[in-house]
């Protein structure tokens, strides 16, 4: 189906094939793109029917104003937390996510406390480097049968938990719902998480950036030398320079990190150390995933646009 007299507005980039799709269905305006995209809004929003973000790039009460006929906004990913939703629920505007992330999101969780364990991408540059040629690796950590923790069960913390059944360990999470569907054992709060456990993974929405940071140096020194911080949520729910700090004393063992305070930034402390994992915030960038979020955002439309409404709405 296409609708060549709906006009979307982009306020977030998309991948190559999600872009064309739209263009053959929809007139499309990748607002995100000009110098000013709000100023862009301000010209052409009276006819914008149709929004596209994604899970960094939502939609504000800015953008609602300036789109008076908004009826729906499909969102590339599964953040709300750059969305206005008081704003979006007050309108009756439709906010749609491609919740089919998760699996790659707990992939990636899991890959990136393997890699602190065994010290993966340090190891690559020492044979890169022909250093094996003069000394031996340190030695790594065993991940099997670790005490593990996840801040946040819900549909990323509790399939990085069910990865981490695999490897033998203790599972524990913190999360405001206690569960009775699941073999883990709850804790009240993100410090007695980290301190009891060795690895930490913080798996929990985000807030808006700006609000104050959930974890920070009394989590870090919880976890200590030998702990390990995973974070594939988002970078600002941290005190960066916090933990910047504690890898650099060595009061934290490491930290895989996906996700940063100011991306695609990431300050150069945190890029000269060697107990880090660093990845530019790509769990969810598998070729698979990636066409099944695109396909999603495009379903949603198309659903809604031909008055069958929206699949995946948050609103
Ligand atoms: C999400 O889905 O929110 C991811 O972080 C990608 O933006």
């Amino acid at each position: 189906a296409s609708f060549p007299d709906v006009e979307l507005a982009l306020i977030g980039g998309q991948q190559p094939f999600v872009l064309e799709e739209l263009k053959s269905r929809f007139k499309i305006h990748p607002v995100y793109a000009e110098a000013n995209p709000l100023a862009a809004l301000e010209r052409i929003g009276s006819s914008i029917r149709g929004a596209v973000g994604h899970g960094m790039a939502g939609l504000t009460r800015r953008h609602i104003e300036l789109m008076p006929k908004l009826e729906i906004c499909a969102l590339n990913g599964v953040g709300l937390e750059t969305s206005d939703l008081p704003a979006i629920r007050e309108r009756g505007i439709k906010l749609t996510t491609t919740p089919v992330l998760f699996d790659d999101v707990a992939d990636l969780a899991v890959s990136l406390a393997l890699s602190c364990c065994r010290q993966i991408p340090l190891a690559d540059r020492f044979v890169r480097s022909q250093q094996w040629e003069k000394e031996r690796l340190p030695l790594g950590r065993k991940l099997t049968g670790l005490r593990v923790g996840i801040l946040g069960l819900g549909r990323i913390g509790i399939e990085v938990a069910r990865r981490l059944e695999a490897f033998k360990t203790q599972i524990f999470y913190a999360d405001p719902v206690k569960r009775e569907d699941v073999p883990y054992t709850h804790v009240t709060d993100a410090g007695t998480l980290a301190s009891t456990v060795d690895i930490f993974f913080l798996c929990a929405a985000g807030n808006p950036k700006g609000a104050p940071p959930m974890i920070g140096r009394t989590i870090f020194d919880a976890l200590g030398p030998r702990g390990i911080f995973v974070n594939i949520a988002r970078g600002w729910l941290v005190d960066e320079p916090e933990l910047i700090k504690a890898l650099q004393e060595k009061r934290l063992g490491a930290a895989g990190l996906d996700v940063f305070y100011d991306e695609p930034m990431v300050p150069a402390a945190l890029r000269a150390l060697d107990n880090v994992v660093l990845t530019p915030h790509i769990a969810s960038s598998t070729e698979e995933t990636m066409r099944a979020m695109g396909a999603c955002v495009i379903d949603n439309l198309v659903s809604w646009f031909s008055g069958r409404g929206a699949l995946t709405s948050v609103t």
